[in-house]
């Protein structure tokens, strides 16, 4: 006889929550996702997806017609599954310390649906934070409120996310890694047979520890890649001085060397999305309670913040002052294949373009509607990349779009006022452009 298999739910279904519990469903799973936001499940519920992630409005109209999805805004539908996923954010409190109180308020609605529950429930906490909180913060109000404990009726795990925004599903399908964290082996092993039976035998790595490790091994991996971001765009800048010098040859050259690796050596205008500033922010604040000073992801930040400045003075560099000039904003979305501005290397640009005065006419394939939430009125939006270079007087290349990419030198030429261009993201070989006032980010003139 077949095992019966697990029904899942997912508290939150933001980008991590919508996307994961979209793949369980895909993946023949019984899931029930559940959401605070009603507007939000509605949409959901229709089959639109409240935000841009490739493959993803495909997969959910499936499951959704399958009915091995269904979406709710009432908690105790939790009741129903085996397992719960705690994905609600964990964002930045004004000191840069982590925020808990989503996630406590999600462990203390799961912890009161699950009080009349006489089967056994594994809660897992999926959301990003910071080392202890899984055993300090959400167990005891998890026990509290269920009346239970955690062993033989209630499960509890650290099982960390790292899916990347714009290729979500794809890495829910085919993660590199599974981490799971617990003290208790019960837990631990019902959540390895989850994700066996999700990948048919054929597990990823998967690291089984302490619930405080699980949750450092998240804030290692984005510490790491957020420095490598810094490394290269302080090499990008050095370049940037050297005259014939590109950034482009000297990643490609070291990323040779597997101890560097090829991957996330690509020089720009700053790291964005909703995790890399919050989780260096949230490690940093952690660190310093501790009493260390974590310095090098001080500076990680620094020159992520000053890189929008690094950009602006390349618009500066080909145009002189800013005040009164046209500047063509091609791209907001932190990176490409995604409506996702939060913390956006482009909203920071745009700031330092308006305090010098400049009128910023901005275009971007999926943020548009985001960014409009948050700049308002204070820039103007265009339709299309060719109306909002249309007569400017310098364009800024913020995000790499493929949409952007295949634009050449004459499309520029022919709709701005001024042969002005900077390649914040290295989009262009300089060759194709050298009719063009051309400057670009570690590329030395
Ligand atoms: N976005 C990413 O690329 C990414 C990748 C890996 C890990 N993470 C981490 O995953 C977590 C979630 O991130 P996100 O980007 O998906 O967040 P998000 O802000 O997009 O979504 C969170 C959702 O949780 C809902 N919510 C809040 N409280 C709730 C409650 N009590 N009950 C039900 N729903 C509730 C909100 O309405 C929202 O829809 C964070 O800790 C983040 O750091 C994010």
């Amino acid at each position: 006889m077949r095992k019966k298999t697990a029904a899942v739910s997912f508290i939150g279904l933001g980008y991590v929550g919508l996307c994961t519990a979209t793949v369980f469903a895909a993946k023949g799973l019984k899931t029930v996702g559940i959401d605070i936001d009603k507007d939000k499940v509605n949409q959901i519920a229709a089959g639109k997806p409240p935000f841009h992630e490739p493959g993803l409005a495909r997969l959910l109209k499936t499951t959704l017609r399958q009915r091995r999805l269904h979406v709710t805004n009432d908690t105790t539908e939790v009741e129903k599954t085996d397992i719960t996923f705690l994905t609600v954010g964990t964002p930045s409190k004004p000191d840069g310390s982590i925020d808990l109180t989503y996630i406590t308020n999600a462990a203390r609605d799961l912890g009161s649906a699950l009080r009349n529950k006489d089967k056994y429930h594994l809660v897992v906490v999926k959301s990003t934070v910071i080392p202890g909180t899984t055993t300090s913060t959400v167990k005891p109000v998890l026990e509290r409120e269920s009346g239970k404990t955690i062993g033989p009726d209630l499960g509890m795990c650290t099982n960390p996310e790292f899916l990347k925004e714009g290729t979500a599903i794809q890495d829910t399908f085919s993660p590199d890694k599974i981490v799971i964290g617990s003290n208790d082996p019960k837990s631990a092993n019902r959540l390895k047979l989850l994700y066996q039976r999700f990948h048919r035998g054929k597990l990823p790595p998967t690291i089984l520890t302490t619930p405080e490790t699980a949750e450092m091994i998240k804030y290692a991996s984005n510490a790491f890649l957020a420095t490598k971001v810094s490394y290269i765009n302080t090499i990008a800048n050095i370049c940037q001085t050297l005259p014939g010098v590109n950034v482009e040859t000297v990643a490609h050259a070291i990323g040779l060397d597997p101890r560097i690796g090829p991957l996330f050596l690509k020089a720009g205008p700053g790291y964005g999305g909703s995790c890399f500033h919050k989780d260096l922010q949230a490690l940093i604040n952690y660190s310093n309670n501790n009493g260390y000073e974590p310095a090098l992801f001080r500076a990680t930040e620094e020159v992520n913040e000053e890189q929008a400045s690094r950009v602006v003075a390349l618009s500066e560099k080909l145009l002189g002052q800013l005040d009164h000039r046209r500047i063509a904003v091609l791209g907001l979305s932190f990176k490409k294949d995604t409506d996702d501005i939060r913390e956006a290397a482009s909203v920071r640009v745009i700031d330092r373009l308006r305090k010098k005065g400049a009128h910023v006419v901005a275009y971007d394939p999926a943020a548009v509607p985001n960014a409009k939430k948050l700049l308002a009125n204070s820039i103007e939006f265009a339709e299309d990349p060719y109306s909002a270079l249309k007569g400017a007087d310098c364009c800024i290349v913020m995000t790499e779009w493929d949409e952007f990419r295949k634009l050449k030198a004459k499309d520029y030429q022919t709709q701005m006022r001024l042969p002005n261009i900077v390649d914040a993201r290295r989009l262009y070989d300089p060759e194709d452009f050298k009719d063009m006032n051309f400057l670009a980010v570690g590329l030395g003139s």
